[in-house]
């Protein structure tokens, strides 16, 4: 699968690149450009410093000024993207700034684009790290969802107005993204790093496209046929469970979730083991893959009950991840564990107060069929120990719950381990998809997911019940013998348009935080 923007790395003096538009920065209250910049603005006659003299740009982070037919370069569009501050500077500033020049120069009609590596001058950044974020924000940036708009539909009710009528109902794309620099002894960082980039971007992108698909499309055997693409692409090996395979292994928690339906749940099982690292203790990602959660018996109020498909997010992160891991070939053996159901109401559907065997043999009292990503996990966490593994990280939208304590700051972080949660951490700070860890204290919180009849139950009897999120994840630690990080993505896998890389919709979180903290020696 490659990324629909071609890539390339080139050592060239900005002025003279064939490109529709060229992109240099600003980093706010610098008045006289130096660096790229400077020259671009030496070569413009001094526009740059012009427009910044007239107040017509600040540098604030983000903040974008086009200039047209500008004579002394040869690219016919210029645009100036804002860094903000120095101080606070970072790759996740280089990702925002860049998607914000990429969408501004597709805005003002670029097909090709080039691009300097953001802050690898007096940003301070090594080049490797400038050159990735720079082509992660740009890549990021320019994702759209269009695969249901008809191409003959009109324009008329699109929001969007910057595609000519020609174009049809996708608009006009960016196909290219050139990465300049003017130094040739800097071209094997530029060059690993756009790598990287690309790489982490098509993870990411995989992942928003699994979750903005609806749940009519996007069904368990979707995600299984998308891993086995990813497994085919990369020599990686895809074992899949249908739902007799689920409930003769002894899933029975797993399968009271798909009990609901007639749309089969899977079970995915994903190995990535390059030669040489076959009998590594792996690390495991294990992701919640409701693709379609009504909340069963326990039915969801209607209002924006839509939203719903995006249920299988953390399923879509592992995806996602294990496709960068690939591209990459990371030298590690990693195992990606999905369980894929949706959570339907029916005849046939788990009911309030029925009691199930997990995978471990732990008895589960179900009280709310809506707390049923738990259930998966249960699961999915109790056969993750076979692999013996040295580490397991799951991601899951589990509780709206996590949305009350962090709203779209941050996800929530559970961890048995002090260790590996503070690696995670430090990767969520690097790679901007941040987390905040919360208690997991046996006072006063083991009580509450005591049940009368059986080991433990899946939800509180009364509500609203305090402490939500650290309750869903209690209820995980119960099926965990290894190291672990529990992550709760509720809040952070669909949004708004927050951030200039982020679109409307699936985010794809989690698959920039897992690479980077693989990458750095997980
Ligand atoms: N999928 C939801 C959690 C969710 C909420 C994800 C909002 C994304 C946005 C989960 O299955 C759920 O329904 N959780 C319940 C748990 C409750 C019944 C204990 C919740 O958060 O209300
Ligand atoms: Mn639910
Ligand atoms: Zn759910």
């Amino acid at each position: 699968m490659p990324s629909p923007v071609q890539l390339t790395v080139l050592t060239a003096d900005l002025a003279a690149v064939e490109a529709d538009a060229i992109v240099v920065n600003l980093f706010q209250g610098v008045t006289s450009p130096g660096g790229a910049t400077g020259a671009v603005d030496q070569a413009l006659g001094g526009r740059i410093s012009q427009a910044i003299a007239a107040g017509g740009l600040k540098g604030r982070l983000g903040e974008t000024l086009v200039l047209f037919s500008a004579s002394g370069v040869k690219a016919p569009r210029v645009v100036v993207v804002g860094l903000g501050k120095r101080e606070g500077f970072g790759e996740e500033a280089v990702r925002r700034a860049s998607a914000a020049a990429a969408k501004a120069a597709r805005q003002a009609g670029a097909r090709t684009v080039a691009t300097i590596a953001h802050g690898a001058g007096i940003g301070g950044l090594d080049p490797e790290t400038a050159a990735r974020a720079t082509v992660e924000g740009a890549l990021l940036g320019l994702y759209r969802f269009t695969d249901y708009k008809s191409k003959t539909a009109g324009r008329s009710d699109s929001p969007d107005d910057e595609a000519p009528a020609a174009e049809g109902s996708r608009g006009r794309e960016v196909t290219e993204l050139r990465l300049v620099g003017d130094d040739q002894t800097q071209r094997p960082a530029l060059d690993a790093g756009a790598r990287r980039g690309e790489a982490v971007a098509v993870g990411v992108n995989l992942a928003r496209d699994l979750a903005n698909h609806p749940a009519n499309v996007a069904t368990p055997s979707y995600l299984a046929d998308a891993a086995g693409q990813i497994a085919r692409r990369h020599g990686q090996r895809c074992e899949v469970w249908d739902r007799a395979q689920i409930i003769r292994e002894g899933m029975g928690a797993l399968a009271s979730v798909a009990a609901g339906g007639p749309e089969e749940p899977r079970y995915i099982i994903l190995e990535h083991a390059p030669a040489g690292t076959e009998n590594q203790s792996p690390v495991v990602l294990a992701g919640k893959a409701v693709t379609f959660d009504t909340g069963g018996i326990s039915l969801k109020p209607g209002l924006r009950m839509g939203m719903m498909k995006m249920d299988m997010s953390g399923g879509a992160a592992v995806l996602g991840a294990m496709e960068t891991i690939g591209r990459l070939g990371l030298g590690r053996r990693v195992i990606g564990l999905v369980g894929a159901t949706e959570n339907m109401p029916s005849g046939t559907a788990t009911r309030p107060g029925d009691i199930v065997t997990a995978l471990n043999g732990t008895t589960i009292e179900i009280l709310n069929t809506d707390a049923e990503g738990r259930m998966v996990l249960a699961d999915v966490l109790s056969h993750a120990q076979r692999f013996q593994p040295a580490a397991v990280v799951d991601l899951a939208t589990l509780t709206g719950a996590i949305g009350v304590a962090l709203g779209p700051g941050a996800a929530g972080l559970f961890s048995n381990d002090d260790a590996l949660s503070a690696e995670l951490s430090a990767a969520g700070d690097r790679s901007g998809e941040r987390l905040w860890r919360l208690p997991l204290w046996d006072e006063p919180y083991a009580k509450m997911i005591e049940s009368e009849v059986a080991d433990i139950k899946n939800t509180a009897d009364s509500s609203p019940s305090p402490a939500g999120a650290i309750f869903g994840a209690k209820f995980l630690e119960r099926f965990v013998t290894y190291p672990w990080v529990h992550l709760d993505i509720a809040a952070m896998a669909w949004g708004a348009d927050r951030l200039a890389y982020n679109p409307k919709g699936a985010t794809g979180f989690g698959v920039r935080l897992l690479v980077d903290w693989l990458h750095a020696g997980a």
